[in-house]
């Protein structure tokens, strides 16, 4: 039976096992058996593996994270090898071309965001690997594809989040921050602010200035609303222009974790405004859980595209979701770098439109 092999690398999100299964239906319908990588592409250096049938996908649509495991330190380029007591680096490239082999493979699907894509690119060109990238991020920030699967759970996550935050505001007449995920994009933020009902939003891509929020607060008081919502994205930069830094990742692809603006935007707002402020940050909680309809939906589509692709032996291509539609972009054109949200696209402008502030003048 010919074979097909899957993994996943990066950070997970919601909707990773709805493309593993989606591969895993549409290559056994053809007769073709799957293979599931586990941990990324250290699995792949070290022939870590699991055959997926029928039994091991069963009941595997509605679960978060993904069960094959995932990694973001390991790029076999530069591979982590214990050699005399002492660990060296190692290009592994080839390592990983003979357990494929070995497994009888004929090509790989990729599932993972930016660094994903940048290893599996570098092993298509150093050593010939045949793969397909599934493209996956809760950011929502990969300029490849419109939007992203796991996005859309992220966003339902934090605004059930803020619509509890709302209440408690509004009973104790506080301001209430929320800090959300989205690495250097402000999607997550800018939806759940909308979706949400808040009545600032902080992303990286507007500079703000505390005295505008607190006047935006202060404005509210003096109608009446006693109580005020803030949303900040956690790559929204200080007044000063600088990124809160909550720690460094040695040998990920994406060294810095982002973290702690919320609580500098909590502080300027009880200093400027005299009200009594709270900061939540949602963290990983945004990554887990149960993928919407829309980011299983998607996820199923991206899959079965993905596996009838290397079905047929179309590699070198990424699935992506444009203008609505599935299709494949060849890795090779495929834009690197991060999709931003433009500053007057349609969600900033009706934001504006209902006087959501963004703390900007
Ligand atoms: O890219 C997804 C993401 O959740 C970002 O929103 C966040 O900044 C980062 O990953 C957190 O990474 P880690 O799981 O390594 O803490």
């Amino acid at each position: 039976m010919p074979r097909l092999a899957i993994l996943s690398a990066g950070g997970d999100c919601p909707g990773i096992n709805a493309v593993i299964r989606a591969v895993v239906r549409t290559a056994n319908q053809q007769g073709w058996e799957v293979v599931g990588i586990r941990n990324g592409y250290r699995g792949a250096v070290e022939n870590d593996y699991i055959v997926l049938g029928p039994n091991e996908i069963a009941g595997l649509l509605p679960r978060g994270g993904t069960m094959l495991g995932t990694d973001n330190r390991y790029d076999p380029a530069s591979f982590p090898v214990e050699e005399d007591g002492r660990i060296v680096r190692k290009d592994m490239s080839a390592q990983v071309m003979a357990n494929l082999e070995k497994l009888g493979v004929e090509g790989l699907i990729a599932i993972g965001g930016d660094g994903t894509m940048a290893v599996t690119r570098g092993l298509a060109e150093r050593v010939g690997l045949k793969a397909i990238c599934v493209p996956k991020t809760i950011d929502n920030d990969l300029p490849s594809t419109d939007q992203t699967f796991g996005f859309d759970t992220a966003v339902q996550t934090a605004t059930d989040a803020l619509d509890k935050l709302h209440t408690t505001a509004e009973s104790h007449h506080r301001v209430m921050v929320l800090e959300v995920m989205g690495r250097y994009a402000g999607w997550i933020a800018l939806y759940t602010g909308i979706a949400g009902g808040a009545d600032v939003i902080l992303i990286p891509e507007i500079p703000w200035d505390p005295d505008v929020v607190a006047q935006t607060i202060l404005e509210r008081r003096a109608r009446g609303r006693m109580f005020s919502i803030v949303v900040v994205a956690e790559g929204a930069l200080t007044p000063e222009g600088e990124r809160v830094v909550q720690r460094t990742v040695p040998d990920s692809h994406e060294q810095v974790r982002l973290g702690g603006i919320g609580q500098v935007v909590g502080e300027l707002i009880e200093e400027k405004t005299g009200i009594e402020t709270r900061v939540t940050v949602l963290g990983h909680i945004q990554r887990g859980g149960s993928p919407s309809p829309y980011d299983r939906l998607l996820a199923t589509q991206l899959g079965a595209y993905a596996a009838q692709l290397a079905l047929e032996g179309k590699y070198g291509q990424l699935v992506a979701l444009r203008q609505g539609k599935i299709q494949a972009v060849p890795l090779d054109q495929v834009e690197t770098g991060i999709r931003t949200v433009p500053v007057d696209g349609p969600e900033v402008m009706a934001a504006r439109a209902i006087g959501i502030s963004f703390g900007d003048r």
